[in-house]
């Protein structure tokens, strides 16, 4: 590098990401419009001049990190007043200005449509030595032009849609994400050809609301399809459709297309009518149940995940046990579940008191995990025999003889490498595996080719 770009440079900024992978993406879209900006990203925060924590607002203890990493970060601020730390994401959208109220080493809040004024803001307080917060939702913004600067190997992600217009009444989404919008497929069209030009070789496309995808006339299924006529890419995946209108046709061409992976995550959040109604997801237990009949015949050999949230108020012992029954006759092979915890400014927290007990809870998260962790062990040891295409992802966490990735559905899959084979050989190659051994979260086998 030559003294001049040097000088050119604003500085150095560090990202870290809390949440979902929408905020994964989200930070790369950050650090390419800071990098249009003349500042370098940086992996350590002591090396840094600016650094922004990239927040989730889904839960209550998804705040209290934050608020945590903050004060840690407080000595960085004495050594160096210069420096800039901001807020970013749905925690910075959901509180705000308060946030500046509550004596945190703090410059900056920003919320998820305003990043690209970013480097402007940055300079605001440089010179005006203020703190500083842009939390306009926008009705268009969708970074569509943008490409994020980071990726990470085989897989990769690409938003293609932003927002959510469902407000269910616990979920802080649609206040901290705003409106649904789509961005234009030939745009995304382009992201993955670039990706697999880079070696991706997995793609999963995100949105908090994947059915609702539209844009030129194209659909979430068109959508699809288009990518698989024009990229190579080798494996789609997909995060989240809604249940109430889960789009059937979409099925076929899983079916049909290996390419497309028969892998749904499908929310259930409760396996009770009433609870599901006051949570106001419009589909009752039995609508839920049909959905995923149509998509075990149509995709016979489908992995399927969900969330599911215990504890919503009013939930009675026997609507829990609704939800237990579900998870008993659906069979998911992967669930994250989770104790309710009331938002601010949501429709649940002004219409219904959170009064579920903690204790209670608990303890029914408890029991649905350990019924949970059961079916998934179910569910995988039913897969042993069978031989699928592993996406070779790297060596496993626990032997760097062994190798891991993911079949089509979703399972992740350890093999011990083959004689004088090593596993970065292997990263982005399909092997086929024979399954000789299952636990609740992984698969073990042989390659067989
Ligand atoms: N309390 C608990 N879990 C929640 N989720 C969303 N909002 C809440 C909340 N207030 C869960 C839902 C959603 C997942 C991303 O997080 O299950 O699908
Ligand atoms: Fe939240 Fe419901 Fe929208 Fe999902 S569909 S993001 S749970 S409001």
């Amino acid at each position: 590098m030559s003294v001049l770009e040097v000088e050119k440079k604003a500085g150095k900024v560090y990202i870290e990401t809390y949440g979902c992978q929408m905020n994964e993406y989200d930070s790369g879209i950050v650090s390419s419009l800071m990098q249009g900006a003349q500042f370098e990203t940086v992996s350590d925060p002591e090396l840094s001049d600016v650094i922004f924590l990239n927040t989730c607002a889904i839960r209550e203890n998804a705040h209290a990190k934050i608020y945590a990493r903050l004060q840690g970060l407080g000595y960085l601020k004495k050594r160096n007043p210069d420096l800039v730390i901001g807020v970013l994401g749905c925690m910075a959208q959901n509180l705000g200005d308060d946030l500046f109220h509550q004596e945190l080493p703090l410059d900056l809040v920003v919320g998820p449509d305003n990043y690209r004024t970013l480097p402007e803001l940055i300079q605001t307080i440089r010179s005006d030595k203020q703190p500083v917060s842009l939390t306009r939702l926008s009705k268009i913004e969708t970074y569509d032009e943008i490409e994020p600067r980071v990726v990470n190997g085989i897989q990769a992600f690409v938003t293609i849609m932003r927002g959510c217009n469902n407000f269910c009444t616990f979920c802080v989404v649609p206040y901290t994400r705003g409106r649904e919008r789509s961005r234009d497929p030939h745009s995304i069209v382009r992201e993955t050809r670039d990706l697999v030009a880079q070696g991706v070789k997995q793609l999963t496309l995100l949105g908090q609301n994947v059915n609702s995808y539209k844009s030129e006339g194209v659909d979430f299924a068109g959508l699809v399809r288009l990518l698989l006529e024009e990229t190579d890419i080798e494996r789609i995946r997909f995060t989240s459709p809604h249940p109430k209108d889960f789009p059937m046709h979409l099925l076929e061409l899983m079916a049909e297309n290996p390419r497309f992976c028969p892998n749904i995550h499908l929310p259930l959040q409760s396996g009770n009518t009433d609870v599901l109604e006051n949570m106001k997801r419009t589909y009752s237990k039995e609508e839920f149940l049909e959905v995923v009949e149509q998509i075990k015949t149509i995709v016979p050999d489908v992995g399927l995940t969900t969330d599911i949230i215990v504890g919503f108020p009013g939930e009675t012992e026997e609507q829990f046990e609704d939800t237990l029954d579900m998870v008993r006759k659906v069979g998911f092979d992967m669930a994250f579940m989770f104790k309710y915890s009331e938002r601010e400014g949501t429709i649940a927290q002004k219409r219904y008191p959170d009064d579920v007990p903690e204790e209670v809870k608990g303890e029914r998260l408890t029991k649905l995990v350990d019924l949970q962790t059961s079916i998934s062990a179910e569910q995988n040891k039913a897969r042993i025999g069978k031989t699928f295409p592993i996406l070779v992802e790297g060596a496993s966490k626990k032997s760097s003889k062994e190798a891991c990735g993911r079949t089509p559905c979703g399972r992740m899959t350890v093999f011990k490498l083959p004689e004088n084979i090593s596993v970065d050989s292997l990263i982005g190659k399909t092997v086929s595996v024979k399954i000789n051994f299952a636990t609740s979260a992984t698969l073990k086998g042989e390659v067989i080719e």
